[in-house]
């Protein structure tokens, strides 16, 4: 596998190609942006972290019959994903109501409800990733009914393997951000994009000590070390 051009150049991530056409490499930068890129800064080591956490929650949704892009891990910074074509939207989970979701509905912070909440948003800087319906999507030709279908199911079945195996690190996954793309070597909908620290919300479920991005967002210090600590806690939990 030869690295071949810088095709993406994100905030937080680089995309390059490959010499196979269906193949890109992740590279996970050290940098944290909030709030639609105002807030921005350097944590060393983030982007291994966050590489080393995504690959270990991927491969684990792959092994469990959810499709995502993720192949392997090739260094501390890199891991070889198939390639997809992007779609637009971004699917969050709740099974907690956090953040600008408690502001929405009027409740406070970690309320409680019995049901799992799934939020869709138009990914777009320029309009601050609206909150949208699927008529909306299908309206503006982002996906079909029958592929926002398939996002939803899937998005409820990564929630269903993912919250238990977070339980079992003693985390409490909050929610989490979602997306989704059309694989290049067989059509299929795929999950893209990673899912990690910066992606989720992840609570200490004997502390309620936040252990994810929210320490960049609300200057609460010690990200590297929070991030770290869910490295090696899920680490501990599939080495068991
Ligand atoms: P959401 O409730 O949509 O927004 P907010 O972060 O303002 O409360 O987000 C829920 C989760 O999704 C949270 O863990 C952050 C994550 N997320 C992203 O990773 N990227 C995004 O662009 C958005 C909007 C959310």
């Amino acid at each position: 596998m030869t690295k071949g051009d810088l095709i993406f150049d994100g905030n937080e991530k680089q995309i390059f190609a490959t010499d196979q056409p269906d193949r890109v490499i992740f590279r996970y930068k050290d940098v944290a942006v909030a709030y639609n890129n105002v807030k921005r800064a350097r944590f060393k080591g983030k982007g291994a972290l966050n590489n080393q956490i995504s690959a270990m929650l991927l491969d684990y949704l792959n092994r469990n019959g959810v499709e995502t892009h993720f192949i392997e891990l090739l260094g501390e910074n890199e891991q070889l994903c198939r390639k997809i074509e992007i779609i637009p939207l971004q699917v969050v989970v709740h099974n907690r109501i956090a953040g600008s979701l408690a502001t929405r509905l009027g409740v406070e912070e970690g309320f409680r409800h019995p049901n799992t909440i799934v939020d869709m948003r138009y990914n777009d800087d320029d309009l601050e990733d609206p909150f949208i319906n699927r008529d909306h999507a299908v309206a503006i030709g982002l996906a079909t009914y029958e592929e926002l279908d398939r996002m939803y199911d899937t998005a409820r079945r990564v929630n269903d393997l993912l919250k238990p195996l977070f339980h079992q690190a003693g985390i409490e996954l909050v929610d989490m951000k979602l997306e989704f793309g059309r694989a290049t070597d067989t059509g299929a909908i795929i999950i893209s994009d990673e899912i990690s620290p910066d992606t989720c919300r992840l609570w200490d479920e004997a502390t309620e000590e936040r252990m994810d991005k929210d320490r960049f967002r609300l200057d609460l210090s010690r990200v590297v070390e929070s991030y770290t600590n869910v490295r090696d806690r899920l680490k501990k939990v599939f080495e068991s």
